[in-house]
């Protein structure tokens, strides 16, 4: 066969949606209603928003195959975590030095002001082998949503690559960098993914979450997230992304005039 994979897959897939459509006695007309969905999903879709990638989300299934993934591939238990990519990730996000903010736009004009700055707050950290050996010039990449929940490219009143920055570790392993204490956001709602929640008596909300992409030669890209145990829906993520090893406590920070809180966290990456 020229695809073992696929000739391996194909017939489970084949199975389990037969046996679905027999176990709910699905009509033509759900089923035209189904496809009718999926189409609606697809034209939506683009380059800035992925609504087929956002459907397979609200049913867990990124959350899924991103388990599945990082425990086949992981070499050791010390390993942190991995966590879904999500759809607003954006190459070549500025590379900063250590010690510098992702965030562009702190000035009181800005109509989350007071909020970011309550929320302000410095993050570091060492990424490490799961020997527990530094890593030097490994490559932090980090995002986050603004205080208004929307990340830079859904939000015309930000500027470009706000809240975004790649970093590069100190010969210790460590990574610094000034950000702000993410908070709950809807998943985009307004499109079928979004009908389909409301249909179901689903919210949309993800609890508060920075994202990160770890590398360095010779490991494994570690994709993740850490959640802010402050938030009441790392309980109940609509997207079902999180775990127990990802939820962070962010303490008070005495003495920074740029940062009210505090969060150290080490990421561990996984040989290749
Ligand atoms: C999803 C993930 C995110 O990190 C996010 O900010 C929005 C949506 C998702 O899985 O659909
Ligand atoms: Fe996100």
């Amino acid at each position: 066969n020229a695809n073992p994979r696929l000739a391996q897959i194909m017939p489970s897939l084949v199975r389990h949606l037969h046996a679905f459509a027999r176990e709910v006695n699905l009509t033509v007309a759900e089923w035209t209603a189904a496809v009718d969905f999926i189409n609606e999903c697809g034209k939506m879709s683009s380059d800035r928003r992925n609504e087929t990638q956002l459907l397979c989300d609200i049913f867990g299934l990124e959350s899924l195959v991103d388990e599945i993934t990082s425990t086949l591939l992981a070499t050791s238990t010390a390993e942190t975590p991995s966590s879904i990519l999500g759809p607003f990730y954006r190459h070549d996000a500025p590379l900063l030095a250590n010690g510098s903010s992702i965030v562009q736009n702190m000035t009181p004009s800005v109509p989350w002001y007071d909020q970011a700055v309550a929320d302000s707050a410095f993050l570091t950290g060492r990424v490490l082998a799961s020997s527990g050996m530094p890593i030097k010039g490994a490559t932090v990449d980090v995002w986050h949503a603004a205080p208004n929940g929307l990340y830079e490219q859904q939000d015309t009143e930000q500027p470009e690559m706000n809240f975004r920055g790649r970093f590069e570790t100190d010969a210790e392993g460590g990574y610094a960098l000034y950000a702000l204490r993410p908070v709950a956001y809807p998943i985009p709602d307004d499109g079928p993914a979004g009908r389909l929640l409301g249909m179901l008596d689903r919210h949309p909300y993800r609890p508060g979450h920075i994202h990160f992409i770890v590398s360095a030669p010779g490991f494994r890209s570690l994709t993740t997230q850490l959640y802010d145990d402050r938030d009441e829906y790392v309980t109940n993520d609509a997207v079902f992304a999180v775990k127990e090893e990802l939820v962070v406590k962010f303490v008070p920070r005495k003495d920074d005039p740029k940062a009210r809180w505090s969060l150290n966290y080490d990421f561990v990456l996984g040989r290749v």
